[in-house]
This record gives C-alpha cells, sequence and structure tokens, in this order.
C-alpha cells in the first residue's frame, strides 16, 4: 500500500559503533532536525546498537558510543519532547519484527546487498549470520513503526529498496495491506559527503585516514588542519555547476560549502567562482569550525551527565513501545502467532 493511507511519520537510525563524521551530520543528523523542526511528520530516531554488533563491538566502548551519539543528536537539535529518541536495544519489537522479517526476505536480495559484499568482503563465510540478515532487521525498524519516510544518506538507497520489497512481499503473501511502501528522503547536496583524501570514495568512520574525514568531536585546529590538506586540483573554481564535472575534489569541497551555509549550489558558485583553493579553503575552514564547533562543545557538556542521556532514551523508549507493540500485535495475528 502506499504511504497516503498512513500517519505522516519520518523513522531514521544511525549505528552507535563510534566516531561520527561531517558525512554523517550533512546527510543524516542535519536533516533529522530539519525534518523534526518542519513540523510536518512525526520523527522518531534511533541508536541502532543491534545493528551495530554485527560487526565486533567491544561491550564498555559500545555502550559509550551510544551515549555519545545520544548526546550528538541533542546538540545537533534534536529535541526529545518533540521527537522519540532511544537506543534499538530498549525496545524488543525491533527483534520480533525483525525476526519474522528474516523469514519473509529471501537469501538472494541478501546477498545482492552492496555494504554485504563491501563490508563481507572475500570472508564472507566468517562474516556474522547478523550481518548478512542486516537489512531485514533494518526493515523492522521502519515498519515497525509504519514509518512513511526514511532520511538517509545515498550508500542506504539500496537498503530502503529492500524495506519496499519486504512490506510488498509480506502483503501479498498474507493477503493484505498493513506494512507501507515506505519512500526514501534522499535530498539536498550532501547526500554522499567524499573523502577529503579521495573525491571518489564516501567519507567515512572507517577509513584508515584520520584526513581523510572531519569527526564532530574535532577541535578547531584539527578541522583548519583537514581542510587545507584536503586534495584539490591545481585549476581555481569554477562559476558554474557544469564546469565540476571531473573535478571530484572541488565539487566535494563546494557541496560541503553549500551545505553548511544552507545555500544552493549555484549561489555559492556564484560567490567562490575564480577563486583559488588557497583563498577558498580558509573559508571553507572558517565555516566548518563555526557550524560544527558549537555541536561539539554542547556534546562534550552533555556527557558530563550519562545519567540525564540515559533518562532521555529509556524515555523515548517507552514512547517507542507504544507505537511499535500495537503494531507487533496486529502482526503476530496476521501470521498467525497465538498470543
Ligand atoms: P552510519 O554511520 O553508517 O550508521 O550512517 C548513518 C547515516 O549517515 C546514514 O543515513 C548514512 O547514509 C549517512 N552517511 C554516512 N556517511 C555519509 C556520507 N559520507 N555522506 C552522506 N551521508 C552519509
Ligand atoms: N543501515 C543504516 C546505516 O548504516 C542504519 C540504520 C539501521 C537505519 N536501521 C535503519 C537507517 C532504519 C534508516 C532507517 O547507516
Amino acid at each position: 500500500m502506499t504511504t497516503a493511507a498512513f500517519t505522516p511519520r519520518v523513522f531514521s537510525g544511525i549505528q552507535p559503533s563510534g566516531g561520527l563524521t561531517l558525512g554523517n551530520y550533512l546527510g543524516a543528523l542535519k536533516r533529522f532536525v530539519e525534518m523534526q523542526d518542519a513540523g510536518t511528520h512525526e520523527t522518531i530516531y534511533c541508536l541502532v546498537d543491534l545493528h551495530a554488533i554485527t560487526v565486533w563491538q567491544d561491550p564498555a566502548k559500545l555502550a559509550h558510543n551510544t551515549r555519545e551519539l545520544a548526546a550528538a543528536f541533542i546538540a545537533c537539535g534534536i529535541d526529545p519532547e518533540r521527537s522519540i529518541l532511544f537506543n534499538q536495544s530498549q525496545v524488543p519489537e525491533h527483534a520480533q519484527l525483525g525476526w519474522i522479517f528474516n523469514c519473509v526476505a529471501r537469501m538472494g536480495w541478501m546477498g545482492r546487498m552492496t555494504q554485504w559484499k563491501d563490508k563481507a568482503g572475500k570472508n564472507a563465510e566468517n562474516a556474522s549470520l547478523g550481518l548478512f540478515g542486516y537489512p531485514a532487521l533494518m526493515a523492522a525498524d521502519i515498519l515497525v513503526y509504519h514509518a512513511t519516510h526514511v532520511p538517509v544518506g545515498e550508500d542506504q538507497k539500496q537498503h530502503l529498496e529492500l524495506t519496499r520489497d519486504i512490506a510488498a512481499k509480506f502483503n501479498h503473501d498474507y493477503g493484505t495491506d498493513f506494512f507501507p511502501l515506505t519512500e526514501p528522503v534522499i535530498e539536498g547536496v550532501a547526500t554522499r559527503v567524499m573523502s577529503l583524501r579521495d573525491g571518489s570514495k564516501k567519507m567515512s568512520k572507517s577509513d584508515p585516514s584520520d584526513m581523510s574525514r572531519i569527526n564532530m568531536t574535532d577541535n578547531a585546529d584539527a578541522i583548519a588542519q583537514k581542510i587545507r590538506k584536503a586534495r584539490t586540483d591545481p585549476e581555481p573554481l569554477p562559476d558554474n555547476e557544469a564546469a565540476l564535472e571531473g573535478r571530484p575534489e572541488a565539487r566535494n569541497l563546494v557541496n560541503i560549502y553549500a551545505a553548511l551555509s544552507e545555500q544552493e549550489l549555484p549561489t555559492v558558485l556564484a560567490e567562490v567562482g575564480g577563486k583559488p583553493f588557497s583563498e577558498f579553503k580558509p573559508m571553507l575552514a572558517d565555516l566548518a569550525v563555526a557550524k560544527l564547533s558549537p555541536i561539539s562543545g554542547e556534546m562534550a557538556r552533555l556527557m558530563k551527565d550519562t545519567a540525564e542521556i540515559d533518562r532521555i532514551l529509556s524515555r523515548g523508549a517507552e514512547r517507542a513501545r507504544g507505537v511499535a507493540a500495537p503494531i507487533i500485535d496486529r502482526t503476530y495475528e496476521i501470521v498467525g502467532l497465538v498470543r
């Protein structure tokens, strides 16, 4: 069923696997806040700790990273009153629906996921079963709330198509229209922020080079240094988008500038066109520091009171269960599981 018949509801998640980057901020967090502030949808945001453990996580670090990610959400502007903010493992309905979807999804579908192929690599025999089934749990995260819209970066597009396939197969197999066909929301200039060292690679917390990314916890000096050393080409910046063709590093830095300053790309190019990188990079560094420093400062402040963070997450989990529990009840009934 299309989403029209359902309450407008946004769901998205980020893994608490440590080290949030500028890519996570521009591709995900910043947009989560915009969708909350627009007030057109209910907004539910989740720290997906059950997804994080599909690869090894040190237990003490996982707990720390979960609280730090909660602090990042709040520091970026997620208001735990207006949005529901919680960690996945406190809401057992995710795992309950995840199991049912393990029985709906097909092995072949999972095997075709590029993220699975990238993460498991040549050593698939030794990857966890959870890593293989990851997208079925992701579909459950979304559909256990009948979410209609999911804001994510470009890299999650395939997983969201699979979520629609799972909803459609469930609806078809059980002769129902219970689950919506959720719409991905992949919009803006920063849906794929690239590495500062290689314009053909995504900026990622797992890149071995720390110089390839800006971390949300980097201080002003580190941010300025990484931008100063970012790879570029020798030409000055162009004044039109077509001339960015074949210049992935230039395009990436200009996109970051546009996203941070909340301007359209043509407006930015009109401003910076003709400038050499030696002039543009300090402008970008100043802007990045001005936008990111208040967030990292606020994160550090929030992390001084982790008991308060835990209270926020527990309260969020309670509210999330209020939405998810009736959907699980009805799903069990449809499947014929006696309660
Ligand atoms: P992850 O850290 O993999 O859990 O990703 C959390 C969110 O950030 C997802 O919506 C991703 O699509 C988004 N994201 C991660 N890296 C980038 C990037 N380099 N550019 C844009 N979005 C990203
Ligand atoms: N797979 C997403 C990522 O790696 C995280 C995620 C898990 C997610 N469940 C989700 C994102 C549900 C959106 C909706 O970035």
